[in-house]
């Protein structure tokens, strides 16, 4: 049966500057996977820890992830034309949590140059090359809508992040 409004036991906000942290805890309640995206920035490496990356469509294969506009990262990711998203296995937090700090990550893995120049991480679960289909203003974030051009699927379980929070999915 479906309850009145009024009977919610929940506390209702309006987003705003005085409720960010709330904002922020209660979009963290929704569990997610967790990827690496390399681009390549005249001829550098570029690498980003990112756990905005969805699927959108089969056919076309099309995925999405959102950048944050101050990222020092995203005129390069913008401009890059292809990127790849590693989606990060259970054992791999060190990884993203080098990726979400650490501009020179790559000085510390294993990684080659792939098609395109994409830089490609080893051991990744799945990954996805993408061509830059399109790009949407996304308020304080710009979503890149991607072309999956071609991908792989490996074995293993996937890192997850939740309350900001990394773990292991259990079933
Ligand atoms: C689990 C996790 C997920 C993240 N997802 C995103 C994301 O989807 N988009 C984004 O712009 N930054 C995301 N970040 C932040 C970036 O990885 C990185 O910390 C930030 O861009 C650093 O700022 P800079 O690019 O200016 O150096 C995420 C960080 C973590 C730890």
């Amino acid at each position: 049966m479906p309850t009145d409004l009024d009977e919610s036991q929940d506390t209702m906000m309006v987003p705003s500057q005085e409720n960010h942290r709330a904002f922020r805890n209660a979009l963290g309640q929704f569990g997610t996977g967790v990827t690496v995206i390399t681009a390549h920035d005249n001829h550098s490496p570029i690498g980003m820890t990112v756990n905005s990356f969805a699927s959108v469509s089969l056919d076309p294969a099309l995925v999405l992830w959102s950048i944050a506009n101050k990222s020092e990262r995203r005129d390069a990711f913008y401009n890059a034309g292809f990127f790849a998203v590693h989606v990060l296995a259970e054992d791999q937090a060190d990884l993203a949590l080098n990726f979400a700090k650490n501009p020179t990550a790559f000085e510390d893995c294993e990684w080659h140059f792939g098609k395109h120049h994409l830089p490609i991480l080893p051991e990744a679960i799945a990954r996805f090359e993408c061509s830059i289909q399109t790009t949407y203003d996304g308020g304080d974030h710009t979503i890149i809508i991607g072309k999956v051009e071609q991908f792989t699927q490996n074995e293993g379980k996937p890192l997850m992040f939740a309350g900001g929070h990394f773990g292991k999915f259990s079933q």
